[in-house]
């Protein structure tokens, strides 16, 4: 029998209330570090706030409140030992509209290694930052102008930015929340190319809308409906033969 590499990431009953209400229900996963993770589901079914949960955004938000356990290299990440601002460097997070530093870009990727201490010294930083924007695919297009404010930058050029800003401290995980919706199909594919790239160095969880996107960029689907998990498998087989009838009905476009 094989035995499994333990999961990067995992998640057993895990359910989110925003004061009485329930947004996400007894959900339980695991996240592997050398595929894509792919959310899908309707609006308003709780990708957000479940994704949130594994690098406890949802701290920050008054009202919200989470059950359940979440481990990241089998570690309690709610134990009261978990340093948050460390977690949300080893669990980084890009967001739906690009949100740049008003600030450098160089500054906007070098801001997080200078906090987490990690350049010893201002060539070690050039050289973290430099490798980061590297690895986000947008070196080439901004080596020359470094200085320049990264709100200056196209949409897709920030939200690259913005992965570069993740990158640079060094994550094990990266969570993408529908990180292409506001880009235009050339920017949106570029992200996906990087996504490609960065798989196997992080684990990636990405929420899309777009189910075609969802079938280009991972190895496994999570289809949410109503707060519940509904169905988790390869994506192939969730997208040629899922085997709950409201898959089904979502993938070809039922609802939603
Ligand atoms: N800060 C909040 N306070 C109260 N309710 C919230 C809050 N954020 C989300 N909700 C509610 O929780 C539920 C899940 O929302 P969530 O944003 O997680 O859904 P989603 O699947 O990401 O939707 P979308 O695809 O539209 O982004 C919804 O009913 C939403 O209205
Ligand atoms: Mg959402």
């Amino acid at each position: 029998m094989m035995t499994d590499a333990p999961h990067k990431m995992t998640a057993r009953d895990v359910s989110v209330f925003y004061g009485e209400k329930q947004a996400v229900k007894n959900v339980s996963i695991d996240i592997d570090m050398d595929r894509v993770t792919a959310f899908i589901g309707p609006s308003g079914c709780g990708k957000s706030t479940f994704l949130r949960t594994l690098n406890r955004m949802n701290d920050t938000i008054g009202n919200a409140r989470v059950e359940g356990q979440i481990t990241l290299d089998g570690e309690d990440i709610y134990s009261s030992g978990m340093d948050v601002v460390q977690l949300r460097a080893r669990v980084g997070m890009v967001f739906q509209k690009p949100n740049p530093f008003p600030k450098s870009i160089f500054e906007n990727v070098a801001y997080g290694p200078r906090i987490h201490g990690l350049a010893n010294s201002k060539a070690d930083l050039e050289e973290i930052v430099a490798r980061s924007l590297r690895r986000a695919g947008l070196w080439e297009e901004v080596k020359d102008r470094l200085n320049d404010s990264g709100t200056a930058l196209s949409g897709g050029q920030q939200q690259r930015l913005c992965i570069a800003r993740a990158i640079a401290v060094d994550p094990e995980v990266i969570l993408m929340d529908e990180p292409a919706s506001a880009l235009d199909p050339i920017a949106t594919a570029k992200i996906e190319e990087l996504i490609h790239e960065l798989r196997g160095r992080y684990a990636i969880v990405i929420v899309t809308h777009n189910m075609q996107q969802a079938a280009r960029v991972s190895q496994r689907t999570a289809f949410f409906h109503l707060g519940n998990l509904v169905e988790y498998g390869d994506t192939d087989n969730i997208f040629t033969a899922p085997r709950e009838e409201r898959t089904k009905d979502y993938i070809t476009g039922r609802y939603g």
